[in-house]
């Protein structure tokens, strides 16, 4: 007899990551040192050395179990931001702290408000536990119109994600729009303010949201060691929230959700602010240096605040067809259908040789 599964199970759609090197290596047969991936929003300066000493001291220990608690993780996230340990959850990648959230508040039925063009996780986890995943209507540029949100609250809904800045649009809503839509939301609907790119943000343009948790404590803030930390093979990320909150989550937290090196790499990155100054400059230079671009070739882009550009190529088939010769030449990018985006691609914002060699191609394809 096969087995049985609730038909929110069996219609999900599985998240599609960016094609690893080395299966586009072993299919087109080029050698994977030519191949630049550009696909997936990774740091391409790689991780702080800071880190990389401390992965390497801690690889002895790796036969014991890591603290399930990350006792040192969250004291040095609490020196960090000057929290308190308990506002503090740890995560196998941030995804883990979004599925947490879900797993927490969600029963089936219950509804849960992202925008159109918003990260593919916030689906998968609603509809994973029986959730019900309404889509507010985008703003003019492809983010977030926090107003559509607002219209959509109904008796029904539990959850509430909002990436700033968002994947894949790349949109920055502004701190006092965020504010003025926490005041409005009721306070038994938990917000997740999804902060994955912050640290790519420069100065002004950061939310600060870790100040806003005294006033409003259905406030989840989630943050990543995957994108500016370079951390994105070991998996760690946090949310940070009101610490009753917290305190559910870690009710259907896996007992060892984030392992060893991960926690020591994460402690060591924390401090090297050095590193991640490095990779935001990189980040700015880099993302000029894709925008001119794209001018140059009057190709629409989305003006993005993260380590990633999606730009639009007029239709889909276009689009494919761009993705597939800038793929045989080695360059992975991202099509972005599935965030019904079906004429875009989008492109992490590589180093400077990685991005000339993306307009070197991007500029040969014969239109
Ligand atoms: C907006 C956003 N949130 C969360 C994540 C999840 O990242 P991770 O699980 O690697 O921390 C991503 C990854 O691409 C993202 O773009």
């Amino acid at each position: 007899m096969a087995i049985t599964t609730p038909k929110y199970i069996s219609e999900l759609e599985p998240y599609q990551g960016g094609r690893p090197i080395k299966e586009v290596s072993r299919e087109l047969g080029i050698s994977a040192e030519k191949i630049v991936k550009l696909a997936s929003n990774e740091n391409p300066l790689g991780i702080s050395p800071k880190a990389k000493s401390a992965i390497d001291e801690c690889i002895r220990e790796i036969h014991r179990y890591p603290d399930g608690n990350g006792y040192y993780l969250k004291l040095a996230i609490r020196n960090k931001f000057t929290l308190n340990p308990e506002q503090i959850i740890l995560g196998n990648g941030s995804n883990d702290i979004l599925e947490l959230a879900a797993r927490t508040v969600l029963s089936p039925g219950d509804e849960v408000i992202y925008s159109k063009h918003a990260f593919a996780v916030y689906e998968i986890v609603t509809k994973a536990v029986g959730g019900i995943g309404i889509k507010a209507k985008p703003s003019e540029d492809f983010g977030h119109n926090l107003d559509e949100f607002i219209k959509l609250i109904s008796k029904k809904t539990k959850l509430i994600f909002i990436a700033n800045p968002n994947n894949p649009t790349g949109n920055l809503i502004v701190r006092s729009e965020i504010l003025n839509f926490l005041s409005r939301v009721p306070k038994h609907i938990m917000v997740v303010l999804d902060e994955a790119y912050d640290e790519y943000l420069n100065g002004d343009e950061k939310s600060i949201a870790f100040s806003w948790l005294s006033e409003h404590k259905n406030l989840l803030i989630s943050r990543s060691f995957s994108k500016a930390h370079g951390l994105a093979g070991l998996r760690v990320g946090y949310g940070v929230g009101d610490k009753e909150v917290i305190n559910l989550m870690n009710r259907v937290r896996q007992p060892f959700n984030v392992n060893l090196l991960a926690q020591t790499a994460a402690i060591a990155s924390l401090k090297d602010d050095d590193f991640i100054n490095q990779s935001r400059l990189i980040n700015n230079q880099g993302r000029e240096q894709l925008e001119e671009c794209f001018r140059e070739q009057r190709i629409q882009f989305i003006p993005s605040y993260g380590n990633f550009i999606s730009f639009n190529l007029g239709d889909e088939t276009k689009a494919m067809m761009y993705y597939q010769h800038l793929l045989e030449n080695g360059v992975i990018v991202r099509p972005i259908k599935n965030y019904e985006l079906p004429s875009f691609l989008r492109v992490s914002i590589g180093l400077k040789n990685e991005n000339d060699i993306f307009i070197k191609y991007l500029r040969s394809f014969k239109k």
